[in-house]
């Protein structure tokens, strides 16, 4: 296992790789680029692999025998107890219309645990981080889910699937179930935030299926270490390869799995 030593050395390279890697974001921002599609909405940029070129050089550098798990490569197999779990701009749509909502989500996992979480958004500079055990900050500011423990009063954030065309769970019945329940909820494209913004406090609660690894690695962390609650859809332990992503203040927890168990989920 990293000490502590080790883990505070890994947050400061997954921030450092975050910050480089939005500067890369934030000068493409509105520019001409060169888009292709990977299905028939998911988009990937030249700025989505340049990001993540820069990533995993800072990576590589400082810890050349550790795994690496990216969106837009595949960087082999070191077996390692470690592996980085990246998604160099999460929100590619947003970015793609020029619209300033996307993220760099950076997380280390050590034996199947997250154990250092880091969700930079570029265009706020905002660097949200955290380490196992050691609580969650936002630009060195410590950071606290919310206190809100009504639904009706609750802002819940959500996402849809990139195959929501051709399949029916798809999210949308139990967003109608949430959108009634809640006091509103909102659709921002950027999972890593959502997450962040769970662990900010600015957002009650988040659930979302069928998202990758790299979406809510990072998050997932920030919101524990921000006193919250992440699990599966039905309470029980969260897998970051599995379909399913409930996140909440913990309050509103128990309330949120009653509302999922309405609609229909991925097995
Ligand atoms: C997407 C975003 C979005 C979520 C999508 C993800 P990408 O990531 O996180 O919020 O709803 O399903 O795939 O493709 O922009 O990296
Ligand atoms: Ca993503
Ligand atoms: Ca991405």
């Amino acid at each position: 296992m990293l000490s502590l030593q080790e883990l505070t050395a890994v947050r400061d390279v997954a921030e450092a790789a975050a910050r480089a890697a939005g500067t890369i974001l934030r000068s493409r921002l509105g520019r001409d680029l060169r888009v292709s599609y990977k299905g028939a909405v998911d988009l990937v940029t030249d700025a989505d692999r340049a990001a993540e070129e820069t990533i995993v050089k800072f990576v590589r550098e400082a810890f050349p025998e550790h795994d690496i798990l990216a969106e837009e490569q595949d960087y082999g197999r070191r077996d390692s107890a470690w592996r980085w779990i990246i998604d160099p701009l999460d929100g590619t749509t947003n970015f793609a219309h020029g619209f300033p909502w996307f993220a760099v989500s950076i997380a280390l996992e050590e034996q199947g645990e997250i154990v250092c979480g880091v969700v930079y958004h570029p265009c706020t500079d905002e660097m949200f981080s955290a380490v196992r055990g050691q609580g969650a900050m936002l630009n060195q500011r410590p950071l606290r889910v919310s206190a809100v423990d009504k639904l009706e009063q609750a802002l819940l954030a959500t996402g849809f699937p990139y195959d929501r065309k051709s399949s029916d769970i798809n999210n949308y019945d139990h967003f109608i179930h949430f959108q009634q329940a809640a006091q509103a909820c909102r659709r921002p494209g950027v999972a890593s935030l959502d997450l962040a913004s769970v662990a900010a406090g600015r957002f009650d609660g988040y659930w979302e299926m069928k998202l990758k690894p790299w979406d809510v690695a990072a998050g997932l962390l920030l919101v524990l270490e921000a006193g919250g609650q992440v699990t599966d859809f039905d309470g029980s332990k969260v897998d970051i390869y599995a379909p399913r992503i409930l996140a909440s203040n913990g309050l509103l927890h128990s309330g949120m799995q009653q509302i999922l168990r309405q609609g229909r989920s991925p097995l």
